[in-house]
């Protein structure tokens, strides 16, 4: 389990690796934990903050990830939104804090998001984008403006033209969860949509979907090149992850153990008002992308789990017979 992997770095010298913003779970408590163990990754993505015509995106709790960033880390901030003078509003009282950049959200299935015309719905509103994309491009300065998308809204078949709008607009990078909204979180990741990608933007571009270990980051590399892999799901479940990906070793049961201290610790600490049970409740955010490792067993007790220090047993317990994702 401990031995070391092949660099990824050694592959592609300069290979950024990206945590994905994920609402509720890359939060505060997410990134001091992944501080504490030493493992980050090369920059954050808030999760989405909303913008809208008439509701000033600063209001939002995401931005809490900026002004109390605990890392070293850069971290650009996500905006989610479909009205143009707001979204540039937004960008521009964003660019006064210490982002690296901002990020627009073409990606967001959640209905309510599309229904405002904003997130993935973006995707079947290309003039929309259109204007979206050429308005930020023109507020933000170089190297500070970033895109993360889908494929398409119904089909990959959609991604050509999406390409073209976002390519004419010249983001600085790009990060394509290499699904479209109708596929959510399932199905096989379009390794083509990002291969198109890499070939036709002028900036970086990052592929995401499904990377859980080493063997699926090489089978990306090697036949996309892509200049970058974000990781979302597969980093919750394990951040050890990100070292394995720079040519360090995977992650021991201990190290998990301390991971999951660590998150105890954190996630208790950012409660607003502590209750047990919503200590439990906050935990399974993230705990819900670590079942895979669990026996169905352990995953079912820790389900029904509302006692912390049970919680911690069970745990421990479920880290020493479950296997790590080390492949
Ligand atoms: C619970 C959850 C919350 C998410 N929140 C956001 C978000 O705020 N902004 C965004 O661009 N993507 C969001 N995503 C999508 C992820 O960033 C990522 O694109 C997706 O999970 C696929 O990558 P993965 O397979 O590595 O997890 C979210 C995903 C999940 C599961």
């Amino acid at each position: 389990m401990a031995e070391r992997t092949d660099s990824l770095r050694g592959d592609i010298p300069h290979l950024l690796l990206a945590a994905a913003p994920m609402q509720d779970v890359t939060d505060l408590a997410f990134m001091r934990t992944l501080m504490r163990i030493h493992c980050l990754p090369d920059f954050w993505v808030t999760p989405y903050i909303r913008s809208a015509r008439t509701t000033c995106a600063m209001t939002h709790e995401p931005l809490r990830c900026i002004s109390e960033n605990p890392t070293p880390t850069p971290i650009w901030a996500q905006l989610a939104g479909s009205d143009v003078a707001g979204l540039v509003r937004d960008a521009r009282e964003l660019m006064r804090l210490p982002v690296a950049g901002v990020n627009l959200n073409a990606g967001c299935p959640s209905p309510l998001v599309n229904r405002h015309g904003a997130g993935a719905a973006l995707l079947r509103n290309l003039p929309l984008l259109s204007e979206i994309a050429h308005a930020l491009r023109e507020e933000l300065p170089a190297g500070t403006w970033s895109v993360k998308c889908r494929t398409g809204w119904e089909s990959p078949a959609e991604f050509d033209k999406i390409l073209e709008i976002l390519c004419s607009a010249r983001p600085d990078m790009l990060m394509v969860h290499a699904r479209t909204r109708k596929q959510l979180y399932a199905g096989l990741p379009d390794r083509d949509a990002v291969r198109l990608a890499v070939q036709r933007a002028e900036c970086p571009v990052l592929a995401n979907g499904d990377i859980c270990s080493v063997r699926d980051a090489h089978s990306w590399l090697h036949d996309i090149h892509p200049a970058g892999l974000m990781i979302g799901r597969g980093l919750v479940r394990n951040p050890y992850i990100l070292r394995q990906l720079r040519g360090g070793s995977a992650a021991s049961v201990e190290e998990m153990h301390l991971y999951d201290e660590a998150l105890l610790e954190e996630t208790a600490a950012s409660l607003k008002r502590y209750t047990a049970a919503g200590h439990c409740n906050r935990m399974k955010k993230y705990l819900a992308f670590c079942y895979a490792d669990f026996s169905d067993e352990a995953e079912y007790a820790l389900r029904r789990c509302t006692n912390p220090a049970d919680m911690r047993q069970l745990l421990h317990g479920a880290r020493e017979t479950g296997p790590v994702n080390a492949s």
